[in-house]
């Protein structure tokens, strides 16, 4: 098993609420085959794997709050306990060794929500994201988009406000306004928060060009969330970020895009509106080498453009990330004059 002492004590969003039905899921989370399945008590994570004869109770169903295996029908209940073998029916001889691997799983924001190390309630809450529950916004969950890079990398994207004027010329920036205002980023308690990055575009391709700030926090090692405002006429844009890990070099992300505006306009028009943004990244995302995220500061260069995703490398080497995380440090080249 080759799973991150960070991550496993973290919330990582697994799959949107919306498409886990009926039938169970399986989803690969760091390395690991993980089957998730609903009940009339909620949503439910366990090891894809029947103690049994190590069949995948994904290709299983769901009945009475149980989960059933394929293979010779084992049935599991909510709390992993083998509650049935039909190969002999009396409920005694079920062996007490007969139980499913099971992690904490909860649906919040319409996403599923999943952490391996179920026993440590001293950790981090699911990453706040009050826009969901206010009325004043309507929220979009975007397309989940699969990339084939590290998933610390492709959080960094998203933290990087100058890329935008280059990979999304004439949709969220302008090559023609590449600068970056001088601006900071403060630990505030739980995370990161940068001041407001003012970025002038034409950011919808109108042709009207507007001045957006934007404001990134980084809450977690693999979520992330942005504001955007335009204060000539007081839209927001909100962007709750998070990534699954699926393994070392692919990534899933989610993404939810809440606007105070434009509540009639059908969310179709966002959702195709952040595909597009992320197909740009990910022609980029997958190109970047190392693979891995470098932590080290000494490896690549930073610009004061770069303190966001300085202090998202400062931070993940504090925690200890390592999945994901280059960490080897890359000695500089040294000239002799
Ligand atoms: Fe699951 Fe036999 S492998 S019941
Ligand atoms: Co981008």
């Amino acid at each position: 098993m080759n799973q991150d002492p960070v991550l496993v004590k973290d919330w990582l969003a697994a799959a949107y609420a919306h498409d886990l039905k009926g039938n169970p899921l399986q989803v690969t989370i760091l390395n690991e085959r993980i089957v998730l399945f609903r009940t009339r008590g909620g949503v439910h994570a366990f090891k894809d794997l029947c103690i049994h004869r190590g069949a995948a109770l994904s290709l299983g169903k769901v009945e009475d709050d149980c989960i059933v295996c394929p293979y010779h029908g084992w049935k599991y209940d909510a709390e992993g306990e083998c509650v049935k073998i039909p190969q002999q029916p009396a409920r005694q001889s079920i062996p007490p060794k007969a139980k499913a691997v099971v992690y904490a799983c909860i649906e919040k924001y319409g996403v599923i929500w999943v952490k391996f190390d179920a026993a440590s309630s001293q950790d981090p809450p699911v990453p706040f994201y009050g826009e969901f529950d206010d009325p004043s916004f309507q929220t979009v969950h975007a397309e989940p988009y699969l990339l084939h890079a590290a998933a610390p990398r492709v959080v960094e994207n998203f933290l990087d406000a100058s890329h935008l004027a280059f990979v999304h010329d004439g949709l969220l920036g302008d090559s023609n306004y590449p600068e970056i205002p001088d601006y900071s980023v403060s630990w505030e308690g739980d995370r990161y928060v940068s001041d407001e990055i003012a970025i002038y575009a034409d950011a919808d391709g109108s042709g009207q060009y507007a001045t957006i700030y934007y404001t990134f926090e980084i809450l977690r090692p693999l979520t992330a969330r942005l504001k955007k405002v335009n204060y000539a006429n007081n839209q927001v844009l909100s962007m709750l970020f998070t990534v699954l890990p699926h393994e070392e070099r692919k990534t899933t992300v989610f993404a939810l895009v809440s606007r105070n505006y434009a509540l009639d306009q059908p969310d179709e028009y966002f959702r195709e509106f952040q595909k597009r943004v992320i197909e740009q990244d990910a022609a980029i995302v997958e190109s970047q080498r190392p693979e891995e995220l470098p932590l080290d500061l000494q490896a690549e260069l930073h610009l004061k453009a770069d303190r966001v995703s300085i202090a998202y490398r400062r931070w993940l080497k504090e925690l200890g990330v390592t999945y994901g995380s280059d960490v080897s440090v890359v000695s500089q080249p040294s000239f002799n004059p």
